[in-house]
């Protein structure tokens, strides 16, 4: 079944961008939107297009991990062509991006747990990824894939349980997605107008952090580093102050808080 007449068209019609989702592309299966996103960057399409599905059956996470993505939520890649200055911003756009647009449309108050999951209530609601195709100082292009849980029942998932909420397990009631995608698009565009500057993007990023001053464990390849989250940089990288006093920078990793 696919709900609420979820199409191309009720996406990209009167959406109020520059150029972010003028191309939707839209499938009801896919393995992954990062997939037909490279082919359509391959291609040379316009910059800004939208490959989205209803369910993707080989959704992949950070950290080569799968990304369970049944029919009912948001699974999408933009893709993009930034200059190479502009890289490790993506990520602060994507998640202000989708905190701005959970938020506007339901109410609920989404937190950034560094480097970008989005968090309700201490739960995992969305995941971004982003592959870059560099070639030396040269970006020839970038997908940004978000998934956001919408309708999906986390409880029926013994995999994430523990560890993921949706906005409907949250509001105990049904969200339209395309009202939370108009709204992402249209955030992440305003976002990504203020590149190559960056630094107010910055701002709100590391401003609107949770992890930030709190003690964490940050598994990082096959390094477990313990440590209070003292800051971060506009890299993006976190700065951990370990027990014995020192400093350690982490440029990619997963953030569990020590105390809950
Ligand atoms: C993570 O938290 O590990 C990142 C999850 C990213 C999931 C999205 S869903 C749309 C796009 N397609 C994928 O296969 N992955 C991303």
């Amino acid at each position: 079944m696919v709900p609420e007449g979820y199409s191309a068209s009720s996406i990209t019609r009167g959406l109020q961008t520059a150029f972010i989702g003028h191309k939707v592309n839209y499938y009801p299966h896919l393995t992954s939107t990062m997939d037909i996103a490279r082919e359509e960057a391959g291609r040379g399409t316009a910059e800004g297009t939208v490959v989205i599905t209803g369910e993707q059956t080989g959704g992949r996470g950070r950290q080569r991990r799968a990304w369970l993505s049944p029919e009912g939520n948001i699974a999408l890649s933009i893709v993009l062509y930034p200059e190479i200055a502009g890289l490790p911003y993506l990520v602060m756009i994507a998640s202000l991006a989708a905190v701005r647009s959970i938020e506007a449309v339901t109410g609920l108050k989404p937190q950034i747990k560094w480097p970008n999951d989005i968090l309700i209530s201490g739960k995992k609601v969305c995941g971004i990824l982003i592959e870059n195709e560099v070639k030396g100082s040269r970006v020839d292009y970038s997908i940004v894939g978000i998934g956001i849980n919408v309708d999906l029942k986390a409880s029926d998932f013994a995999e994430i349980s523990a560890t993921a909420t949706s906005l409907k397990d949250e509001l105990d009631g049904s969200v339209q997605r395309t009202n939370i995608i108009r709204n992402l698009l249209t955030e992440f565009e305003r976002l990504y107008l203020e590149l190559p500057a960056g630094e107010s993007i910055f701002k709100e990023w590391r401003d609107s952090l949770y992890t930030l001053g709190k003690e964490v464990v940050v598994n990082s390849g096959d390094d477990v580093l313990e440590g209070i989250a003292e800051s971060v940089d506009k890299s993006g990288a976190l700065t951990l102050r370990l027990n014995n006093g020192s400093l350690n920078t982490v440029v990619a990793g997963d953030v569990t808080l020590r105390h809950g």
